[in-house]
């Protein structure tokens, strides 16, 4: 059966929480990204609540979520700039509106999704991404994530690893040139446990 990811969102709303702590330190990576204006990317977005509101006017930002009614969410909660496409954000397509972008959220995609389609993902952000843009993303527990990361061009920011919660957090900036945006390019198939 299909997760209910809408009802997922609602620990975000328990105070202390641990949904409710990483959003606290999401926000807090991202907020210093965007002092004015950015092109921003969020894959599986969910309701967006971790960038829309620190999107100063005028942002340029794709959010992409499969699900219609926090998709709908996001939409009602974005600035003017905002585009929430409601769709599949493991292929290349929604972003071509957007790319080269200076901020990317990949926020609850890397625990959902096959180890091989991480590799893949973070291989292919290069060609979505500007030079010395940055990715803010999250995962549950010890992963390959950072390594993956600093094996395809990127360089460690920051990583939150709280010893009290299995969230983890992750800020990495690409130091490599950027690889052309490639349409139609399949980086994962999101997988419902
Ligand atoms: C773990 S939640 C993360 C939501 C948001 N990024 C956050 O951190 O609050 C995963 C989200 O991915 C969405 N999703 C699942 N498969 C998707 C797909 N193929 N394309 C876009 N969104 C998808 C779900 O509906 C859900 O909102």
């Amino acid at each position: 059966m299909a997760r209910d990811w809408i009802r997922w969102h609602d620990e975000y709303e328990v105070p202390g929480s641990s949904l409710a702590r990483r959003l606290e330190v999401v926000r807090g990576f991202l907020r210093p990204l965007l002092p004015a204006p950015r092109r921003v990317i969020s894959m599986c977005a969910g309701d967006g609540r971790d960038v829309l509101p620190l999107l100063p006017p005028g942002s340029p930002a794709v959010l992409v979520e499969q699900d219609p009614e926090l998709a709908d969410r996001a939409r009602r909660a974005a600035p003017d700039g905002v585009t929430v496409v409601t769709g599949d954000a493991g292929i290349t397509d929604p972003y071509a509106a957007v790319a080269p972008a200076d901020v990317l959220l990949a926020c609850g995609v890397f625990g959902n999704i096959t180890d091989a389609d991480v590799g893949r993902t973070i291989a292919a952000l290069p060609a979505l991404l500007a030079p010395g843009s940055t990715v803010v993303w999250t995962r549950a527990g010890d992963s390959p994530v950072r390594d993956l990361f600093v094996t395809n061009g990127f360089e460690e920011l920051a990583y939150c690893e709280p010893h009290d919660a299995r969230f983890r957090v992750g800020v990495h900036r690409l130091t490599r040139d950027p690889s052309p945006f490639v349409a139609g390019l399949r980086m994962f198939h999101f997988v419902e446990v």
